[in-house]
């Protein structure tokens, strides 16, 4: 097995969450490629290009993160680079049903790509970026919840300041 995982996900915006599970996905692969799902259903707040430009602040010193985007099934990206895992953080016991629903219909769709969990760490497990959002747009300090790097960014677009 190839030792490149595919992180997907909206990243509308970028948690610390995120983050965590990436830095920690690298101890474990040899490249994390974060990947920005094209989600038809999904009402983003940040394009596309606004959400990878967050992406590119945040990692682009490092080598063994790549940043991407892709349209249509996740399974068929995989094929296309190659990368033989997916990760996933599961922050609570509601995210695990959604998350084996969908583990198992990669699996089926896609048998060699292997899911592979992360517990999100204790101190962002109540995190979403719904949540942080809310938070920013009625003026709290989301201090610790998102990059740095972008923090000044989501407070420009969400509370005007
Ligand atoms: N820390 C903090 N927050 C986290 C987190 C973590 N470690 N992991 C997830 N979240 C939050 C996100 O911020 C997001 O919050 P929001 O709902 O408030 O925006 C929420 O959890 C879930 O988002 P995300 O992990 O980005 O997943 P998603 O549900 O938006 O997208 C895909 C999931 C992209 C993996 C899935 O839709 C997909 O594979 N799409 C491609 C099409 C496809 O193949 N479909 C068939 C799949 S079987």
């Amino acid at each position: 097995m190839n030792k490149i995982a595919i992180y997907p996900g909206s990243f509308d915006p970028l948690t610390m969450g995120h983050v965590n599970i990436i830095e920690r996905g690298l101890h474990v692969f040899d490249e994390v490629i974060v990947a920005i799902a094209h989600n038809t259903s999904k009402k983003t707040v940040f394009t596309e290009e606004e959400r990878l430009e967050h992406l590119h602040l945040v990692f682009s010193a490092n080598p063994r993160v790549k940043i991407d985007r892709f349209e249509g099934l996740l399974v068929d990206y995989a094929r296309k680079t190659g990368a033989g895992s997916v990760l996933r953080g599961i922050r609570t016991v509601s995210d695990y049903e959604y998350e084996f629903q969908m583990a198992l219909a990669n699996k089926r769709l896609y048998p060699d790509m292997e899911t592979i969990f992360m517990m999100t760490d204790g101190a962002y497990s109540y995190l979403s970026s719904t949540i942080i959002k809310e938070i920013i747009r009625f003026g709290g300090s989301a201090e610790g919840m998102v990059p740095p790097a972008i923090a000044d960014l989501l407070k420009r677009k969400l509370a005007g300041v």
